[in-house]
């Protein structure tokens, strides 16, 4: 990956969520993930850093995360992805394409790659932008997403949370919500400190979280 992608955090709406803008200071070109609560405001932002927002990227189907799908489109006409898994339930019908694990979005200088990381909902995906990673509901700064709602699997998340481990120590974590005493951290620092991530076994994690 280019060394000239960014991401920038913006923090909007009630429920302590947070956006993100990856983006390529090359190009000048962002992805906007999890478009919510007041589009013109993130959209407002992306003018504001000088940039032009390519498309939009949702981490689940949560309305927290997805709510300002159709206003992003009428606003951009620019396309919007979420994980196959959770598109059913992503506001903005036709407009959402659906995507893979392991599905590379974007081109040139600015790539994002989907990895599906379910368990809080069953299309649950993380964004890894270089060596920034954008978690959604999957992985909070010292806790993890609920595990009790209709679509929560606590097994997939446990296996999630592996797959996440596995990144270098070096990786940013950048959450979808703002839960914690500060707004990012590292997958090394989560494996040491986030007690979710510290259980080995998936019995003993699953003991835990219920
Ligand atoms: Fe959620």
């Amino acid at each position: 990956m280019p060394a000239t992608l960014f991401v920038h955090q913006m923090r909007y709406g009630p429920a302590q969520n947070f956006q993100y803008l990856i983006a390529s200071s090359a190009s000048k070109t962002a992805f906007l993930v999890d478009p919510a609560w007041d589009v013109d405001a993130l959209l407002g932002e992306v003018e504001t850093l000088g940039l032009s927002v390519v498309g939009a990227l949702v981490t689940h189907h949560h309305r927290d995360h997805c709510d300002g799908v159709p206003r992003f489109v009428q606003l951009t006409g620019q396309p919007v992805y979420a994980h196959s898994a959770d598109l059913h339930a992503v506001p903005g019908g036709a407009a959402v394409t659906a995507i893979e694990d392991g599905q590379v979005i974007g081109a040139e200088d600015l790539q994002v790659l989907c990895m599906h990381t379910p368990g809080h909902t069953a299309g649950s995906v993380s964004f890894l932008a270089g060596s920034d990673l954008c978690t959604g509901d999957t992985l909070f700064v010292g806790t993890i997403g609920r595990v009790d709602l209709p679509d929560s699997s606590a097994e997939s998340l446990f296996w999630s949370l592996r797959k996440l481990g596995m990144l270098p120590d070096e990786t940013a974590v950048y959450p979808g919500h703002d839960y914690a005493d500060r707004p990012s951290s590292t997958i090394g620092e989560q494996k040491q400190r986030n007690p979710y991530m510290r259980v080995n076994q998936l019995e003993d994690f699953l003991s835990f979280v219920r």
